[in-house]
């Protein structure tokens, strides 16, 4: 049935019945819809993800990416909190990532080079001097392969796999990268990475989704509050590579330890600050990585929709959407400076050239395994 006729006829039943027929819709799976073909011709497909709170999420096998996340504000209004494109066509030229599945290295490598057992590799430079996301190709600009996994009681699952060829974009061994979006009952968004290699590789996945929790078009994300359970940050030099020093956030902009007005210290006076253009940052998450724990939160107080962020991860990265600036999105939406903010769960940036760094290191016979979830709630009125 559709979705918008579906919705009428459940208002019109009892919350019992309403809640057994979308468990039911749940329990199927999720749903494909064409979405267009690549330059190539190849066809790509769009899934969506349901649960029975009404929450969805749709993903593409371009890229691997999450087109749109609908959640209820404090009042059951549902918004579309992800930034994004209505078509295929926004998504297969570069554009700033928008949920994108980020591989085979989340962030930068600097000067596109590192060692890796005594042989120096050269990988593809598309940022100044520096390799950032992968490269001029990375994983947000491959078809993936879907396996949708019907609902269990986790939720309705998609299962997209890519295998990148030995020295793509100059990295070393054939990775084959499974990434699988499950939609929880509790709106929570869990992504689980999974990769193989067969030689010793780097390795470091995330998701670039840029959210608004006011809904996307929206406006800038300056009034959302941010916590992140972070007692340091990895500060960089001007090309945005870390420096190696893990530097305490007390006294300075990077403090949201606890909840913060993004937009509070966003144009300080500060050298950090300026060379990120606002936010570009690694946070160093305490706990023990490869935990899954809690290490993020954000709240939009008009709307009171909160998202927390939850990873096995030793890092997030915290973009506030500096660059965007006026790009063409959905619904006619018009995407300025800071109009979303990214969460990129991940090992720090350079960590190939950073022995202090924890290792990205993968070698055959290992198992990459992390995971992050992103879980949609309400913030009561203050
Ligand atoms: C990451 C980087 C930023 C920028 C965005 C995408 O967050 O750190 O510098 O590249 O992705 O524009």
């Amino acid at each position: 049935m559709p979705r918008l006729l579906l919705l009428a006829a459940l208002t019109a039943m009892s919350a019992l019945q309403a809640g057994v027929v979308l468990n039911a819709q749940a329990a199927q799976g999720p749903t494909m819809t064409p979405f267009g073909k690549t330059q190539e011709g190849q066809p790509v497909e769009r899934y969506t993800l349901r649960n029975a709170s009404g929450m969805e999420v749709d993903v593409s096998t371009w890229g691997a990416t999450v087109t749109r996340i609908a959640v209820p504000d404090r009042n059951g209004k549902i918004a579309d909190v992800a930034l994004g494109f209505d078509t295929i066509d926004g998504y297969l030229t570069r554009h700033p990532y928008f949920g994108s599945t980020i591989g085979r290295y989340g962030n930068r490598i600097g000067k596109g080079r590192f060692t890796l057992n005594g042989v120096e590799y050269k990988l593809a430079t598309n940022n100044d001097a520096n390799h950032l996301h992968g490269g001029v190709r990375g994983f947000d600009m491959r078809l993936w392969k879907a396996r949708p996994v019907s609902g269990g009681a986790d939720g309705q699952s998609l299962e997209l796999t890519y295998v990148s060829a030995d020295g793509e974009e100059g990295y070393p061994g054939k990775l084959t990268a499974i990434v699988t979006y499950t939609l929880t009952p509790k709106n929570a968004l869990r992504i689980d990475y999974r990769a193989t290699t067969d030689k010793d590789t780097v390795v470091n996945l995330t998701n670039h989704s840029y959210f608004n929790l006011a809904g996307h078009g929206s406006g800038d994300i300056l009034g959302h509050e941010l916590r992140l359970d972070a007692d340091r940050f990895t500060p960089v030099d001007k090309g945005l590579i870390p420096t190696g020093e893990l530097k305490p956030v007390a006294g300075t902009p990077f403090d949201f330890r606890k909840p913060t007005a993004i937009g509070a210290r966003i144009d300080a006076d500060d050298e950090q600050i300026r060379f990120g253009g606002g936010y570009d940052h690694n946070w160093v998450l305490n706990g023990e990585m490869g935990k899954m724990r809690h290490v993020a939160r954000l709240v939009d107080p008009k709307s009171g929709r909160a998202m927390d962020v939850r990873t096995t991860e030793p890092g997030v990265q915290f973009y506030s959407g500096n660059f965007l600036d006026g790009v063409k999105g959905k619904d006619g939406a018009v995407y300025q400076k800071r109009a979303g903010l990214c969460l990129e769960t991940q090992h720090y940036p350079d960590s190939p050239n950073k022995p202090s760094f924890p290792s990205t290191v993968l070698k055959p016979g290992q198992e990459y395994r992390t995971t992050t979830e992103y879980v949609f709630g309400i913030e009561k009125a203050k």
